[in-house]
């Protein structure tokens, strides 16, 4: 039997691989190649892409699991026609981690004090440089040197000034700074022209976060990496060229029906306008809406039509394929011309490597990393009654729901529906549930790969890719399909 014919109409918990003769000796992410691409032009060195929904991804969560070596989309719940809010999210990522910052922020020496304090709590910067009208280096200020202060003075009366500073001519690698620094017991190393113009800065800060987060995801100037979602229609196209203005690494065109004209139509308007700009595009769930996207020439397909914790669509319109049927189809018609984003349905952490063998070069998280603390949106206490003392307690509760929920498209006014007035006929295809707050998304993604790399020890592997290799070579000797009762035995505790 081929294995379309055997994952047909099945996903995720129909299955279980067999174990194979382990050729790993320590189940650890700094020693397993687990990297993977996530579109043509785009590699991760791990798997991981957090999903484009306004309870999952803004700055927060695409810094962390860009440094834990994954990607996140920004989504893009914002009103229509307010672009602003979301290039701001980009923009904070890019900003977070640098090797050497080619543009950083500066400030004249005759703005006030409160100007500075304000410029660094908008953009998140603790250190500005201070220059004159040619951009000639004249000082540095940073927060501590506002620490204390009424900030009623002027930046020149409290910036450490230029006769104070250590500066280096020209442009130097970040071995070559560190070198500086550490010879000179500096901090922050501005780089300057022949003329005294600043060219970058370098601060220590970002050098150790480099060396701490070997994995992350970063650009050729050691930024960490981010991608920005749009729509289709209305302000898409606005929305991109703002959106790559302010650094986003690749642009992903999401709707929920990516096999249609409207998609047709985006893309080719995408391409038209940005060439050939990293674009990924989906969602499809067929090996025909594949074809459609390769044809189109997109660099990364997202697949899965339905199989989201916060989508409703099957429910509603009964049209979708089960993840796993979809994968393995659509890996067949993508026959390695694009790179798959498996995207929605892993519940366990044992789906992950299903979702990267049966079709996914990478695999998008939604529910998983909700409730998180990286997740935006405020922790709310709710009274939970303990069944075994029939006390009540106060639990906190993020919120989490389907970027198609009643809820998600009332405020921002889905750019698809913004014509609908009536509120009630907007068709959701998602729903707002309340999952319990929890800590840090680092640990839950560092776990995640952890099991990701005992996986591949057990399927008999060294690496991710040697896994897909072999799986796909010979898909009969791990695929398992399972019956009610060892389902039952497998996953039910
Ligand atoms: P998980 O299972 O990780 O899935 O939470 C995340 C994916 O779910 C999709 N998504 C939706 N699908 N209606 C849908 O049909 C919705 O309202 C909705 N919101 C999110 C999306 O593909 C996401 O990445």
């Amino acid at each position: 039997m081929s294995l379309l014919d055997l994952v047909r109409g099945c996903t995720f918990d129909d299955f279980l691989f067999t174990p194979q003769y382990s050729v790993i000796e320590r189940r650890d992410p700094s020693g397993i190649d687990l990297s993977s691409p996530l579109s043509r032009n785009l590699t991760l060195k791990r798997p991981i892409v957090s999903a484009n929904m306004d309870t999952i991804t803004r700055a927060e969560m695409a810094i962390a699991v860009a440094e834990e070596g994954g990607i996140g989309i920004i989504d893009r719940g914002f009103r229509t026609g307010d672009i602003e809010p979301q290039v701001r999210e980009v923009e904070r990522v890019k900003r977070r981690q640098h090797g050497i910052i080619g543009d950083p922020y500066t400030v004249r020496p005759d703005a006030s004090l409160t100007e500075a304090s304000e410029m660094m709590n908008r953009t998140g910067v603790g250190t500005l440089v201070v220059v004159d009208e040619a951009r000639r280096v004249v000082g540095l200020l940073t927060t501590r040197d506002l620490r204390f202060s009424s900030n009623d003075g002027r930046v020149r009366d409290r910036m450490t000034p230029r006769e104070d500073l250590i500066v280096r001519e020209g442009v130097i690698d970040s071995g070559e700074a560190e070198a500086v620094m550490r010879a000179s017991k500096i901090k922050k190393l501005p780089l300057i022209d022949a003329g005294g113009r600043l060219l970058a800065l370098v601060t220590a800060k970002d050098l150790i976060k480099q060396k701490q987060a070997p994995a992350a995801t970063r650009d050729a100037h050691g930024r960490l990496r981010v991608g920005a979602a749009i729509g289709a229609k209305g302000d898409y196209l606005e929305r991109a060229a703002e959106l790559r203005r302010a650094g986003a690494d690749v642009i992903v065109i999401d709707i929920a029906h990516g096999h249609s004209v409207v998609m047709a139509r985006a893309v080719e308007a995408f391409r038209r306008q940005f060439g050939d700009a990293e674009l990924i595009a989906g969602n499809v769930a067929t090996a025909e809406g594949v074809t459609f996207l390769v044809d189109r020439g997109v660099d990364g397909i997202k697949v899965g039509i339905g199989p989201g914790g916060g989508c409703t669509t099957r429910l509603n319109t009964n049209f979708g394929v089960p993840q796993v049927a979809a994968l393995v189809d659509c890996r067949m018609a993508a026959a390695g011309r694009v790179p798959l984003i498996a995207d929605g349905g892993v519940k366990r952490d044992g789906s992950l490597i299903q979702a990267l063998l049966f079709g996914g070069d990478t695999v998008m998280l939604g529910s998983a990393l909700a409730g998180t603390i990286e997740t935006p949106g405020d922790t709310v206490q709710k009274p939970v009654v303990i069944p075994e003392s029939h006390k009540t307690v106060k639990v906190p509760f993020k919120v989490f729901r389907g970027m198609a929920s009643l809820q998600a498209i009332v405020d921002r006014l889905d750019v698809e529906d913004s014509s609908v007035a009536d509120v009630e006929a907007l068709g959701a295809e998602g729903m707002e549930i309340s999952v319990p707050a929890r800590g840090s998304v680092r640990p839950v993604l560092r776990d995640m790969l952890k099991h990701l790399c005992s996986a591949i020890s057990y399927g008999g592997a060294g690496s991710l890719a040697e896994l897909q290799k072999k799986f796909r070579d010979h898909p009969e000797r791990y695929v398992i399909r399972l019956t009610e009762s060892s389902r039952r035995e497998s996953f039910d505790r």
